[in-house]
């Protein structure tokens, strides 16, 4: 057997376990017995070759699916190992197996095969960490928080309010991956080494008996493109770093005693009895880090590589294979973390005033009676100014002083002074901003009511 035979010639040498994919290919096994077995059915339908060694090879890869990876020869990877198992058990006709395709083609069509799945999987739990947030916001639309621009308090929100923003990122994320998906999900099968075949081979089926939706159909693209490979670790790392905002706030929050994490997802201190750390959470964050490696590394091996295979893209595959798991698994302890996690409603609604957050509302309301938005910021930033340190937020009498101060006449010439007193309550200046989208309980509910309905549709 002439590639018996010439295998021979490369297999030894100081280079080899530097050349061999064998180990992380272990991830492939599976993908690759089904490439062989749709490969060499559409091979025997199309007369190619022959029914008893379609057969005999279909039974071979039995056999060596049933004895696992475990139980491979070695070899430059679980292609060649496969083949030769197979080889092994049916004789020298084995080798038909490899009839009208390369392993250029072949480790491209597994790759895809596998990342489908995987990817399916991070969608998933993209799904279930959005239900986690839509719980928490149902359970919260009255619940009164801080909300913060630049980590500064700046006007109350909601509890509710606050997991929509997140929730609504990652239904982005959800489309982003879906889309992926949908690049992947095209055989490459059939490009050969990259020139094509002249056997009648038909690429169509194989693609059909593996499930792909269609076939990439020029074969050098087929065997050397890996673009769909930069999109996925990209989305995912898009994906990574929304968890990452999402886990820093969570952080900060227990900080402030807002939020209890549940024991589960919480970690101690091997000296500070009294710690509870929100580890599980600062891994999530650092897990934006690595999938942000992900996309320089396999970016950077990408670059500037002339089509058509190289060997190179041997090492861009496990880029990708890390980035799946590391986000897919970030994502699923974020999901955890945050429905099992309680949130503190009287901590909240103290909070929420903290910082003088009504300011924006006082403003507004004055403007909503007549003054131009830029004097009523005035008037309330000269209140602002008056604050004593610890103070949250100026009383009535001090907001007419500052009317008077700006304007020369007295707070009730242009609004009821008992509106004022209201909005200066979080929980008025939360009811106040019913706009599409904002924190209002009406607001919410229709934002609710959005995300339901666009999540079932996912
Ligand atoms: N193991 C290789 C990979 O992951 C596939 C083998 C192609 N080898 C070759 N010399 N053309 O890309």
């Amino acid at each position: 057997d002439e590639g018996v035979v010439r295998r021979d010639r490369f297999s030894g040498g100081p280079a080899r376990s530097f050349l061999s994919s064998l180990a992380a290919d272990v991830r492939i096994f599976e993908a690759d017995l089904a490439v062989d077995r749709a490969h060499v059915v559409m091979l025997a339908e199309q007369g190619i070759i022959e029914d008893d060694v379609t057969g005999e090879i279909l039974a071979g890869l039995e056999a060596v699916e049933t004895e696992g990876h475990e139980a491979l020869p070695d070899g430059e990877d679980v292609h060649e190992a496969i083949e030769t198992a197979v080889i092994e058990r049916v004789g020298p006709d084995g080798g038909k197996m490899h009839t009208a395709r390369s392993r250029n083609d072949e480790v491209a069509a597994c790759i895809r095969y596998r990342l489908r799945e995987d990817v399916l999987e991070t969608v998933e739990t993209t799904l279930t960490l959005r239900e986690s947030l839509l719980a928490v916001a149902a359970e919260n639309v009255q619940t009164v928080m801080p909300g913060y621009t630049h980590l500064q308090p700046a006007q109350p929100t909601t509890v509710s309010h606050w997991a929509l923003a997140y929730e609504g990122a990652i239904a982005r994320d959800t489309a982003r991956l879906l889309e992926a998906y949908g690049r992947i999900n095209e055989s490459p099968l059939g490009g050969a080494a990259f020139a094509g075949t002249p056997f009648d081979i038909d690429r169509e089926r194989t693609a059909e008996l593996l499930g792909f939706d269609s076939v990439v159909e020029n074969s050098m693209d087929a065997s050397s493109s890996r673009d769909f490979l930069l999109e996925t670790v990209q989305t995912l790392s898009t994906h990574a770093t929304t968890l990452s905002g999402l886990a820093e706030d969570v952080i900060v929050f227990a900080n402030r005693g807002f939020v209890d994490l549940s024991d589960d997802y919480s970690s101690t201190s091997s000296i500070m009895p009294q710690k509870k750390n929100p580890d599980t959470l600062e891994l999530v964050r650092a897990v934006s880090g690595d999938a942000a490696g992900a996309v320089q590394g396999l970016t950077t091996t990408l670059k500037g590589l002339p089509r058509a295979y190289n060997r190179d893209l041997q090492r861009a595959t496990t880029h990708a294979w890390d980035c799946v798991d590391d986000v897919t698994e970030a994502s699923e302890v974020a999901a955890g973390a945050v429905a099992t996690a309680d949130w503190n409603e009287a901590i909240l609604a103290e909070a929420a005033g903290e910082g003088f957050s009504t300011a924006t509302g006082v403003a507004d309301l004055l403007a909503t009676n007549g003054l131009p938005f830029r004097t009523a910021h005035e008037i309330v930033a000269t209140a602002a100014e008056e604050l004593e340190a610890g103070e949250d937020a100026p009383d009535l009498e001090a907001i007419d002083a500052a009317v008077e101060n700006v304007l020369g006449e007295p707070l009730e010439a242009y609004v009821d002074p008992g509106a004022v007193e209201d909005i200066l309550e979080p929980a008025t200046s939360v009811a106040s901003r019913d706009s599409l989208g904002g924190p209002a309980p009406d607001a919410v509910e229709e934002q609710l009511e959005s995300a339901r309905e666009a999540l079932a549709a996912d």
